[in-house]
């Protein structure tokens, strides 16, 4: 009999690769799961001596994912553009592989097929485009397309929540308006982002430059960027609001409309360790959420879901 809390023998071990913000996120959602288990953090050899927090301090840290001991899949959470490199050395060691690459489009079918042909190769399923957007957005604007064919979508992004004015970059010479707001890398550092409306021919460089050299900004990573209306951003909440209008006919106007606030990288997260539940009994090649089955996400939990959502 299994006790609560404890993982059973199904369980399904993942490696995390990259331990940056998502890599965190993931690792910490991995803690929380009762059916999947961090199995070991990959890291770059130079970061393999920083510290993590305790809470890791039983998690084996290693170069390579082959490296790791009974693992059953790898997240991987690096940057864009080392996904591919990453997802070659982890597929041609026979571990199948999740991404969540921020690409749309064109781009993300070259990606896709990239990965694909890696996979093939090596006979190993991997899934791409498991994250928040790509990834359970995708599945959101799919399903409103579906619902309301023919009609337009339109999306809104809210920047940011926490924002509040900034009467130092204010002062900076050629600033109209500013918002500041602050956010935790995943090694503990604090990221400042400043949002700046110019006067009308002013060298954003400069004044980027100028607010980061104030004292108040000194020591912490500052990221400066322009925006049209500081007065738009700062009505906005965090996060997104997507629209379907239907197209007139016979079916009648339909609108649906989803609102979401949340953290990214969290819901990255969560979207990545569904994508694992599926991982057993898929076949080898890339595969987008858009071609797994609802239910393969909830894993042993399938048949509850079912009961609860239909
Ligand atoms: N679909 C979505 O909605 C969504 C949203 C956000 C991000 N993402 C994707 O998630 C991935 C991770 O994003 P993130 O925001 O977590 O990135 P991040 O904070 O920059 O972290 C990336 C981590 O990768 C490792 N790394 C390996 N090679 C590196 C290199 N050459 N330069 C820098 N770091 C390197 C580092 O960890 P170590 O020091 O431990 O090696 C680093 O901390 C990206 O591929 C991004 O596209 C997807």
């Amino acid at each position: 009999m299994k006790v609560k809390g404890q993982k059973g023998n199904d369980t399904i071990r993942l490696a995390v690769v990259g331990f940056g913000r998502i890599g965190k996120a993931c690792a910490e959602a991995l803690f929380e799961s009762k059916d999947l288990v961090l199995a070991a953090i990959v890291r770059r050899p130079d970061s393999l001596a920083q510290a993590l927090p305790d809470a890791f301090n039983k998690i084996p840290i290693v170069s390579h994912a082959a490296q790791v001991h009974h693992v059953d899949g790898a997240l991987l959470c690096v940057p864009m553009a080392q996904v591919l490199d990453t997802a070659h050395d982890c597929l041609q060691h026979g571990i199948p592989i999740i991404e969540s690459s921020l690409l749309h489009g064109e781009a993300f079918h070259a990606h896709r097929d990239a990965i694909h042909r890696i996979a093939i190769r090596y006979d190993v399923p991997a899934i791409v485009g498991a994250g928040w957007d790509p990834g359970a957005l995708s599945i959101v604007r799919s399903l409103f397309a579906l619902l309301a064919p023919e009609g337009d979508i339109e999306t809104k992004h809210r920047v940011a929540g926490s924002l509040h004015h900034t009467a130092m970059a204010r002062q900076v010479v050629g600033v109209k308006e500013a918002l500041c707001t602050e956010q935790l890398a995943a090694n503990g550092t604090r990221q400042r982002y400043v949002y700046v409306e110019l006067e009308e021919g002013v060298d954003a460089d400069r004044i980027a430059d100028a607010i980061r050299a104030d004292p108040l900004f000194l020591g912490e990573e500052t990221l400066v960027f322009p925006v049209d209306s500081v007065a738009a951003l700062e009505q906005e909440g965090r996060g997104i609001v997507l629209e379907r209008r239907g197209a007139p006919g016979r079916s009648g106007h339909q609108r649906l409309l989803f609102e979401a606030r949340f953290d990214e990288s969290l819901l990255t997260a969560h979207m990545m360790l569904a994508a694992a539940r599926a991982l057993p009994g898929l076949s080898p090649g890339a595969h987008s959420l858009l071609d797994l089955p609802l239910n393969a996400l909830w894993g042993e939990q399938g048949h509850n879901a079912e009961r609860a959502w239909l």
